[in-house]
C-alpha cells in the first residue's frame, strides 16, 4: 500500500505486527458477531455502512468478511485483537468495549474517507494485513465538556462524541450547571431552566465584572432529558460514558437566580454574564440539600454512570459565615466554623450519592474540607498536587492539570492564535505530559485512574472555536491516556500529519501543526487574542 497506514495510527496501539498482502471488503459484507456483540455489528453495519455504501450483513462465521469475536468474561477490559488476513478481519475482544476500541482501530486502517457521512466513488475499502494488539494504559480517558459558558446544540455533543471515540477515549465529563447557566432539565424544578438557562448578555473576553464590556446578544440553550438519554445512549454504543458534572456549592448562580430560596441572599440574583469567582453559593440548609437531592435523584436517572461529579472548586464561603439563617443552623448543629459546615455539606452529598450505589467525583479543593466518601475520586486541576495528596489518602484520582490538560489556554505564543484564555499548552505539552514523572510514590500512583482534557468555553464562543482548541491537542491527550509506549514527539507529528486526513475527512476545525488557517486567526476583532493568564 501507498501509505504505510500502521504507521499512522493514533493513538499508538500496543502491538502492531505487519503481515504481507492486503484485504478489501466487497459488497455485501458478511459480518458475524457472537452473540452479546449484536450492538457493535450494528453499529458498524449503520456507520461503515453509510460511509462506504456497502452493505454489511449477517453471514456465517465461515464466509464473514467480519467477524467480531468475545473471547472471555472480563466485562472491564478495553483489551482487543484485531487481524486483518487475506480472507477476511477479525475483532477478538473479552467485552464489547475492546470489540468497540477495535472498530475505531479498522476505521483508520481504512481509507479517511471512511469518516465521510456519504461514499465517494472510486475509493476501494483496502487495508493492509496485520495483527494489532492493543490495551489502554489508564481506564479514564476523559474529556471535560463546559456547554454552560457557551452553548452547543445536541448534535455537537453527538458530533464530539464521534470524535472522541475515534480516539479511544471513554469519558465525556459534561459540566452543566454553572453561574452562567443551567443546562439540564429537571421536573421538580421547572425555573431551572425556564430561569436558569439563558443570559440577556455575555461579557467580551474574559469579563469579570457586569461594568466590563458585553455583546448585548442573548445566549442559552439546555438539554432535556430525552435529549440527555440520547446523548448518553450515543455515547455508550462507543464505548464513552457520559459523566454529568452539577455545581456545588459554588458556580451556581443560575440555580440560585431561578430559586433564591436556595441561595445565601435576601436580595436576588441574576444568571451570571461575566466570568470568575462567584461568593454567591447555594446555602446548606436543609430545604436546600433535599432540593440538590431531589434534582440528584433526577440526574441519576438520566446518567447511568457510576460517578457524578459535584464540582466543589471556586467556592468563598463569606456568604455562609455572613448569613444569620446559616449562623443558627451551625449552633443548632454544633458546628463551628464555615468550613466544618462544608465538610458537613459534603458528607451529606456524599452520603446520598453512595447511597444510590454513585461514586461523587470532585475537583480537588474537596480534598482540603474532606466529608468524601471512600469511593469519591478526585480530579487534580490546581497542578498534581492534589491528585498526589488524594491518591495518598486512598481516594481514586483523574488528573486534569491546568497545564497543560487546559484547551482553553493558547495552542502557540503569539498574535496569530485567536482569543484564548491564556498562555499556553502547546500540542508537544501535552504529548509529552506524563502523570508519573513527578509522582512521589508507586502505591498511589496505582490510585491514577487516568487523565482528562479540558475545554472551558468561557472564551470558546462557537464551536468552530471549541473544535479548533480541541483539536489536535486532544489526540495527543489520547495518546497519554492510551498508549503504554509514546514516540518522541517528532515521530507523533509525522504520524499526526497522516491522521489528520482523517480529521479533515470528517470536516473538523482543527489546528493545523504549521499554524492556523488565515480565517482560524484571531486578528484585532472580537477572537482577537488576549491571554489573560501564563500557565508557565
Ligand atoms: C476549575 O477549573 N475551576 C475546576
Amino acid at each position: 500500500m501507498s501509505l504505510d497506514i500502521l504507521n499512522t495510527l493514533t493513538p499508538k496501539p500496543a502491538h502492531v505486527a505487519a503481515q504481507p498482502g492486503s484485504f478489501a471488503f466487497t459488497s455485501p459484507v458478511g459480518v458475524w458477531a457472537d452473540a452479546g456483540a449484536g450492538d457493535v455489528a450494528a453499529l458498524v453495519q449503520a456507520e461503515l455502512g453509510r460511509a462506504t455504501g456497502l452493505a454489511f450483513q449477517p453471514a456465517d462465521a465461515a464466509t464473514a468478511q467480519l467477524v467480531l469475536r468475545l473471547t472471555g468474561d472480563d466485562a472491564a477490559s478495553e483489551r482487543y485483537t484485531l487481524r486483518v488476513s487475506g480472507r477476511g478481519v477479525e475483532i477478538a475482544a473479552p467485552a464489547p468495549a475492546g470489540l468497540i476500541h477495535g472498530y475505531f482501530t479498522l476505521r483508520q486502517l481504512l481509507p479517511a474517507a471512511n469518516w465521510r457521512a456519504a461514499p465517494l466513488p472510486g475509493v476501494a475499502w483496502r487495508m493492509p494485513c496485520v495483527t494489532i494488539e492493543d490495551a489502554p494504559r489508564f481506564g479514564w480517558r476523559g474529556c471535560m465538556l463546559d456547554v454552560v459558558r457557551h452553548f452547543s446544540p445536541k448534535q455537537t455533543i453527538l458530533r464530539f462524541i464521534d470524535l472522541l471515540a475515534m480516539h479511544h477515549f471513554n469519558r465525556l465529563h459534561l459540566h452543566l450547571t454553572d453561574d452562567q447557566g443551567w443546562r439540564v432539565e429537571i421536573k421538580a424544578f421547572p425555573k431551572l431552566t425556564e430561569i436558569g438557562a439563558h443570559r440577556p448578555n455575555t461579557g467580551l473576553g474574559f469579563a469579570t465584572t457586569a461594568a466590563d464590556p458585553h455583546d448585548g446578544t442573548p445566549h442559552g440553550g439546555y438539554y432535556t432529558q430525552d435529549d440527555l438519554r440520547e446523548i448518553v445512549a450515543y455515547a455508550a454504543a462507543r464505548g464513552i460514558t457520559v459523566v454529568p458534572e452539577i455545581e456545588l456549592p459554588g458556580h451556581a448562580r443560575a440555580l440560585t437566580a431561578a430559586y433564591p430560596e436556595f441561595g445565601c441572599l435576601d436580595t436576588p440574583v441574576e444568571v451570571a454574564t461575566y466570568f470568575g469567582i462567584s461568593r454567591d453559593l447555594v446555602n446548606p440548609l436543609p430545604r436546600t440539600v433535599a432540593a440538590l437531592e431531589t434534582i440528584l435523584a433526577e440526574v441519576m436517572s438520566i446518567f447511568p454512570s457510576p460517578w457524578l461529579h459535584v464540582g466543589g472548586d471556586e467556592a468563598p464561603l463569606d456568604h455562609w459565615r455572613n448569613s444569620a439563617e446559616i449562623r443558627d443552623y451551625m449552633a443548632s448543629l454544633g458546628i463551628a466554623s464555615a468550613e466544618a459546615l462544608r465538610t458537613h455539606f459534603t458528607a451529606q452529598l456524599a452520603a446520598f450519592l453512595e447511597t444510590h450505589g454513585r461514586r461523587m467525583v470532585g475537583w480537588d479543593e474537596i480534598i482540603h474540607y474532606g466529608g468524601l466518601a471512600p469511593s469519591s475520586v478526585i480530579m487534580s486541576w490546581r497542578g498534581e498536587r492534589g491528585g498526589m495528596k488524594a491518591a495518598q489518602a486512598g481516594y481514586d484520582v483523574v488528573m486534569a492539570p491546568v497545564f497543560p490538560t487546559y484547551l482553553d489556554y493558547a495552542q502557540d505564543e503569539g498574535t496569530d492564535e485567536p482569543l484564548a484564555i491564556g498562555l499556553g499548552a502547546t500540542l508537544e505539552d501535552v504529548y509529552t505530559y506524563e502523570p508519573s514523572a513527578r509522582w512521589p510514590d508507586q502505591d498511589s500512583f496505582a490510585r491514577v485512574l487516568g487523565v482528562q482534557c479540558q475545554l472551558w468555553r468561557e472564551v470558546i464562543p462557537d464551536d468552530a472555536h471549541l473544535e479548533y482548541m480541541a483539536f489536535p491537542r486532544a489526540c495527543a491527550l489520547a495518546e497519554v491516556g492510551w498508549s503504554a509506549q509514546r514516540d518522541d514527539f517528532a515521530a507523533f507529528q509525522q504520524r499526526l500529519a497522516h491522521h489528520l486526513q482523517r480529521l479533515d475527512a470528517y470536516g473538523v476545525n482543527y489546528r493545523p501543526l504549521a499554524g492556523p488557517r488565515p480565517w482560524q486567526k484571531g486578528g484585532t476583532g472580537r477572537k482577537a487574542y488576549q491571554p489573560r493568564f501564563n500557565l508557565k
